[in-house]
């Protein structure tokens, strides 16, 4: 796709020129503010989107050959692997951290380092998980051993790639399981999710669906929407097992139904009338998950659904200055306040949301190296 191509090489422009600017910071960039880059101002360099830059990099790389993206990425890796190391501030989202960081960086160069931090984060992922709810642990405030999220959908491709590496399916197993228990206890009638579920961590019994970073109980987080489209398409390219894949559909037409009419993605689908936020990360990620459901059904409506909210951003919401940092704007960490800080994280850039905004234009351009594959 033509159009897909030509704005996937100015957001990989821009990146060139702006990534250099990110060795200012001791930590790994989350916002773009002018002509600079900030941190997320959390956890050190634990925070769980910090392998969303060197993912970014993985990617300039594998589309330009240009090497500046594999020093950079490693720059950033060798910071994100001291928190791995020093293990109290890792969480569930390993996939996050270390499949698209260290485990790209084995995919596309080969480095048996790489490849030996990966199996590493697989093996902390695999090891939160508990056998009496069968479900992965999510978060580590204590109260919360029972908790589980529906983003974690998005973590299981490092626990697939695991089994693919090691030819040791334990850890497929453990991904199945709990994408089985996700999808019958996030996964609603009409193909919205929940955000959470909380479970007794002892006996496994189904306890409560808070909101989350969503607008209220039972609401329909966009954000969370879109991990779980991904999520279980993602399960079914690993598995090829055809509940997934009904699944993504069901979720897929739900997120498509809730599009707002310019074609932007809203924080949460049912959100207050007279509350105009914007989740363009969300829209990213749908996107993704939606190129590829189109592949494996042969059905269009996917992909216009997705090239429809693509060029949406594009028209919308992209900034391609190349002297200002950060492309995809109107991002929003939550729509609760409890669960982001409003001031820094709302209708902003956020980098994530530049993360899967050019996995999908790659995806469309036919050059996407999926990184949520590796093996
Ligand atoms: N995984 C947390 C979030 O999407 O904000």
């Amino acid at each position: 796709m033509p159009w897909a191509t030509e704005t996937l090489g100015k957001v990989l422009r821009k990146y060139r020129n702006t990534a250099p600017l990110a060795e200012k910071l001791a930590t790994v960039p989350y916002v773009g503010k002018g002509g600079e880059w900030l941190d997320s101002g959390r956890s050190g360099n634990g925070w769980w989107t910090n392998g969303f830059w060197p993912a970014i990099m993985w990617q300039g790389y594998a589309l330009t050959e240009d090497e500046f993206f594999i020093g950079e990425a490693r720059r950033v890796q060798e910071k994100i692997l001291k928190e791995m190391h020093g293990y109290y501030n890792t969480s569930h989202d390993l996939g996050f951290m270390y499949l698209i960081s260290c485990g790209a960086d084995y995919k596309l160069t080969g480095d048996k380092d790489a490849l030996r931090e990966t199996l590493l984060a697989a093996n902390l992922l695999a090891g939160r998980f508990n056998p009496a709810g069968k479900f992965i642990r999510s978060w580590n405030q204590p109260g919360r051993e029972g908790w589980v999220i529906v983003d974690c959908m998005m973590n299981l491709p490092l626990l697939y790639s695991a089994t693919r590496l090691t030819n040791d399916p334990r850890y497929a197993a453990v991904a199945r399981v709990h994408a089985d228990t996700t999808n019958l206890n996030i996964v609603r009638e009409d193909g919205s999710c929940f955000h959470i579920v909380t479970f007794d961590p002892y006996t496994g019994k189904k306890l409560s669906t808070p909101a989350g970073q969503g607008s209220h109980d039972g609401s329909s987080w966009s954000r969370g929407q879109a991990w779980a489209l991904y999520g279980f398409t993602l399960s079914y390219l690993h598995t090829r097992d055809p509940k997934y894949l009904y699944t993504a559909r069901r979720i897929a037409d739900y997120f498509l139904s809730q599009v707002s009419p310019d074609g932007l993605t809203r924080v949460d689908f049912q959100q207050p009338e007279d509350v105009d936020m914007v989740d363009n990360i969300a829209a990213a990620i749908a996107a993704c998950g939606l190129i590829e459901l189109s592949r494996e059904t042969g059905n269009d409506v996917y992909m216009e659904g997705a090239v429809r909210l693509l060029k949406a951003m594009d028209e919308l919401s992209a900034n391609y200055d190349e002297n200002t940092c950060g492309v995809l704007q109107r991002c929003t960490a939550a729509y609760s306040a409890s669960y982001s800080r409003p001031e820094l994280e709302r209708e902003t850039n956020i980098i994530y949301g530049d993360y899967f905004y050019i996995e999908a234009l790659a995806k469309l351009s036919q050059q996407d190296p999926m990184l949520w594959s590796v093996g």
